[in-house]
C-alpha cells in the first residue's frame, strides 16, 4: 500500500499513480527504450487508419448512437460468428464502449453489489482491482503459479463463496500470456454452472496466440453462451490503442444492465473510430494471422535476448508480454529496486510484476518486458539488456 492520498475515498486508497506511468517517465527522462507499457511501436493497417481519417472528413464527429454505431455492431457480430462461431444480436446482444477497461468498469458497477465478491485470476491486470473497489465489491484471488501460470480447477472452485457475484477471467492472460485451454475453461464453466454465476471474461489479446495454441472463447463452452459477458477491443488488434474503441457481447439483459452503467461514464466515445474499427473487424484472415506471426517472432526475440542476458524465462503463448525471474542475476529478487535502477544500468525499462499481485511480496522477483516494439528497437533493447550479464 502507497501512503494515504488526501481527499481520496478509502475505497480507492492504495490506488496511486500507476507504475506504468512511473516507468514512462523514466523511460522519457533516461531515453532508455521503453518495454514497460504495452503499446505497439508501429501502426495499424492503412485500412483502418484511412477510415478513421475518412470518418472525420465525412461528418462522424458528434455523439454516436449509445450503444454504438451500427456499422461496429454488426461488424462485431460478424467478428464473432466468423472467428468464433458465436451469434450475437448486434442490436439487443453487443454495445461498444470506451475501451475493454471501460467495459469492465461498467460490468463491475452494474452486476456487483457492494460487499460482493469477484473472483479472478492473480497475477491481476491492474484495473480490475479498481474496477472492483469502485463498485463496493472485494476481489478473491486464485493464483496462476509459476512457472506454468496455468489454472488449478480446485482453487478456482474454493475461491466460489456464498458471496460471490461473478468469476472474472482474462485469457490470453496479462502479464503471464497464459492461454487457458479447453479443460481450464471448462473447470471455470462448470464452477459458473454449478453456482449460477455471471463470467465476465476479459479477450482484448484473442488474436495474439502464438505457437499454434487456441483461443477459446468462454462464450463457445457449453452452458456459458448464456451467462458470460465477453469483453474484447480493437487496440490490440489493431494497433490503436489510444483510440479506446471497445465492445461488449452478451445476453441482452447482461448488455442492458452495463449499458445502464456505461452510459453514466462516457455515455458514448470515439465518433469517428467505431467506423474504421469496424473496417479493421472485415479484414481478411490473413492479417489476423501475419499480426500474431509478427509478434511471435517479435516473443522470439525478446525472450532469446532475455535468456542470454541470463534471466529465467516464462515464454508467453499469447499478448504482448513476457515475465522474467531477475534472481540469477539479482540475488535479492527485489523486482521494484531492479526496474528503477534498469535505464540508468543497460537504458531499459520495464515493469516489476509485484503491482499485480494484492501481495507484492509474492511476485517481488518477477519483471514484466513487452515485445510489442519493432524487432530493430527489440534487438537494441536485447544488446543493451546484454550488459547485464556480469
Ligand atoms: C488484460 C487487459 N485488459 C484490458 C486492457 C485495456 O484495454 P483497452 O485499452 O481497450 O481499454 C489491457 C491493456 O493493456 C489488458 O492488458
Amino acid at each position: 500500500m502507497t501512503d494515504r492520498v488526501p481527499y481520496l475515498t478509502s475505497r480507492l486508497q492504495g490506488f496511486g499513480t500507476t507504475i506504468f506511468a512511473e516507468m514512462s517517465a523514466l523511460a522519457s527522462r533516461t531515453g532508455a527504450v521503453n518495454l514497460g507499457q504495452g503499446f505497439p511501436d508501429y501502426e495499424g493497417p492503412p485500412e483502418v487508419l484511412d477510415a478513421a481519417v475518412a470518418a472525420i472528413r465525412d461528418g462522424h464527429n458528434q455523439y454516436p448512437p449509445g450503444r454504438g454505431v451500427p456499422a461496429l455492431r454488426e461488424a462485431i457480430a460478424r467478428h464473432q460468428q466468423r472467428f468464433w462461431g458465436l451469434a450475437y444480436d448486434p442490436d439487443t446482444e453487443i454495445l461498444v464502449t470506451a475501451g475493454a477497461t471501460e467495459a469492465i468498469a461498467a460490468a463491475c458497477l452494474a452486476l456487483c453489489e457492494p460487499g460482493d465478491e469477484v473472483v479472478v485470476l492473480e497475477p491481476t491486470y491492474d484495473s480490475y482491482q479498481a474496477s472492483i473497489a469502485m463498485a463496493g465489491a472485494r476481489p478473491v484471488f486464485v493464483r496462476l503459479e509459476p512457472p506454468g501460470y496455468r489454472l488449478d480447477a480446485a482453487a478456482l472452485a474454493a475461491a466460489v463463496t456464498p458471496r460471490t457475484r461473478l468469476l472474472l477471467i482474462n485469457s490470453p492472460h496479462n502479464p503471464t500470456g497464459t492461454v487457458l485451454d479447453r479443460d481450464e475453461l471448462a473447470a471455470v464453466a462448470d464452477v459458473a454452472v454449478e453456482h449460477d454465476l455471471v463470467v465476465v471474461t476479459d479477450e482484448v489479446y484473442e488474436h495474439l496466440v502464438f505457437d499454434g495454441a487456441e483461443h477459446v472463447p468462454l462464450a463457445a463452452l457449453p452452458g456459458m453462451r448464456d451467462r458470460t459477458v465477453t469483453i474484447s477491443s480493437g487496440g490490440k488488434t489493431f494497433n490503436t490503442t489510444g483510440w479506446k474503441i471497445g465492445w461488449v457481447c452478451a445476453p441482452p439483459a447482461l448488455v442492458t444492465a452495463v449499458t445502464t452503467a456505461k452510459q453514466f461514464l462516457t455515455y458514448v466515445n470515439g465518433g469517428p473510430f467505431q467506423p474504421a474499427i469496424a473496417a479493421g473487424l472485415g479484414l481478411p484472415d490473413a492479417y489476423f494471422r501475419d499480426l500474431a506471426a509478427g509478434l511471435a517472432t517479435q516473443r522470439d526475440l525478446l525472450c532469446a535476448g532475455l535468456e542470454s542476458a541470463g534471466f529465467g524465462v516464462f515464454r508467453p503463448q499469447g499478448t504482448y508480454f513476457v515475465t522474467v525471474d531477475i534472481r540469477p542475476l539479482r540475488a535479492d529478487g527485489d523486482g521494484m529496486a531492479f526496474c528503477r535502477e534498469l535505464p540508468e544500468r543497460c537504458g531499459v525499462v520495464a515493469v516489476p510484476n509485484q503491482v499485480f499481485y494484492a501481495d507484492p511480496a509474492t511476485g517481488r522477483h518477477l519483471v514484466r518486458f513487452s515485445f510489442a516494439k519493432r524487432p530493430a528497437v527489440l534487438e537494441e533493447a536485447v544488446a543493451r539488456l546484454g550488459k547485464l550479464v556480469p
